[in-house]
């Protein structure tokens, strides 16, 4: 299989079963270098089983994954940590490690012949706890922060390890607004730098504002991938999630997206008032003007 030297993540056809559940069920994409991919999706749609797969944590049982030209197969896991990075959406709890340490463990694909740092390494974290807002607690212990400060000491470790790639689950599940924006900004910014992220996330508005692409999985296959404005519809939305929304072009904000009900309302009312909600819906759907197709 080739690809184009544009093109740092090329999949085809990946196939990954657990014993009883067929959670990626061929799937074909491909990431440009730079590019900020959100990976959306409902819950099971299978977003951590393919970044489990891109980090060769799982082996998939089919299809091809190319690595920045390299069959991932055949990469050792220190030359695969030169190339992706990965934030993980749940983090050990009792780690008894300094949170200076745990971003320090981030320069060890780098390390030459010795496990202990040099001051280069010592900058290259320090600054990314800066960037991260977590040097204040640069000698507390990863078990005692919360999970938004943990989160970003994780995201700090990963730009330490300066990977072309990076790989996170859920950047921002755990973060307050303003952290939100800050981390996908921080995000955006990176890409524009050259880093290609591939970012599972749930926030479908912030995904849409921050994103050059959107993969849309339905389980375990890629329903839509392209640009947020070319790909996130009402019908889309419906289709994925089950969901009634409204989404429209605000001048000062870009696409966005109002869920108003669930299709089924989630299926506790009673068939009138689910109708009634259904046409409100509607009703508010068509005052808005908004993206329908
Ligand atoms: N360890 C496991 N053993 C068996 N089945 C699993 C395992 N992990 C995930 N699955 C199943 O694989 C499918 C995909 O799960 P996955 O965790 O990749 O989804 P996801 O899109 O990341 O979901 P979420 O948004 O909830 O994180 C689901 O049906 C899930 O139940
Ligand atoms: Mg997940």
């Amino acid at each position: 299989m080739e690809c184009s030297s544009r093109v740092i993540i090329k999949v085809e056809d990946l196939v990954y079963r657990y014993d009883s559940v067929n959670a990626l069920d061929g799937l074909t994409f491909e990431i440009e270098r730079g590019e900020f991919v959100g990976l959306v999706g409902p819950n099971g749609s299978g977003k951590t089983t393919l970044l489990n797969c891109l980090s060769k944590l799982y082996t998939p049982q089919n299809g091809y994954i190319l690595l920045d030209g390299h069959d991932l197969r055949e990469l050792t896991p220190l030359e695969g940590a030169k190339i992706y990075a990965v934030v993980p959406s749940e983090f050990p709890v009792d780690m008894n490690i300094s949170i200076v340490d745990t971003v320090l463990l981030g320069r060890y694909p780098h390390f030459e012949g010795f496990w202990w740092e040099n001051e280069r390494d010592e900058e290259i974290a320090l600054n990314a706890m800066e960037k991260l807002n977590v040097s204040g607690f640069a000698d507390r212990k990863l078990g005692e922060l919360s999970s938004g400060e943990k989160q970003r000491v994780m995201i700090a470790k990963a730009l330490a390890q300066e990977a072309k790639v990076l790989l996170i689950d859920e950047p921002v599940a755990y973060l307050d607004l303003g952290y939100q924006l800050e981390i996908m900004e921080m995000l955006r910014n990176l890409a524009n730098e050259g880093v290609t992220i591939l970012a599972a996330m749930h926030q479908l508005n912030l995904a849409v504002k921050y994103c050059d692409k959107l993969i849309v999985l339905k389980q375990g296959r890629v329903v839509a991938c392209g640009k947020p404005e070319e790909v996130v519809t009402q019908r889309l939305i419906e289709d994925v999630y089950g969901v009634k929304s409204i989404v429209q072009k605000i001048p000062e904000a870009g696409l966005v997206i109002i869920p108003l009900s669930t299709s089924n309302n989630g299926g506790a009312l009673d068939k009138e008032t689910c109708e009634k909600r259904t046409i409100e819906s509607d009703k508010a759907s068509a005052r808005w003007g908004s993206v329908e197709a």
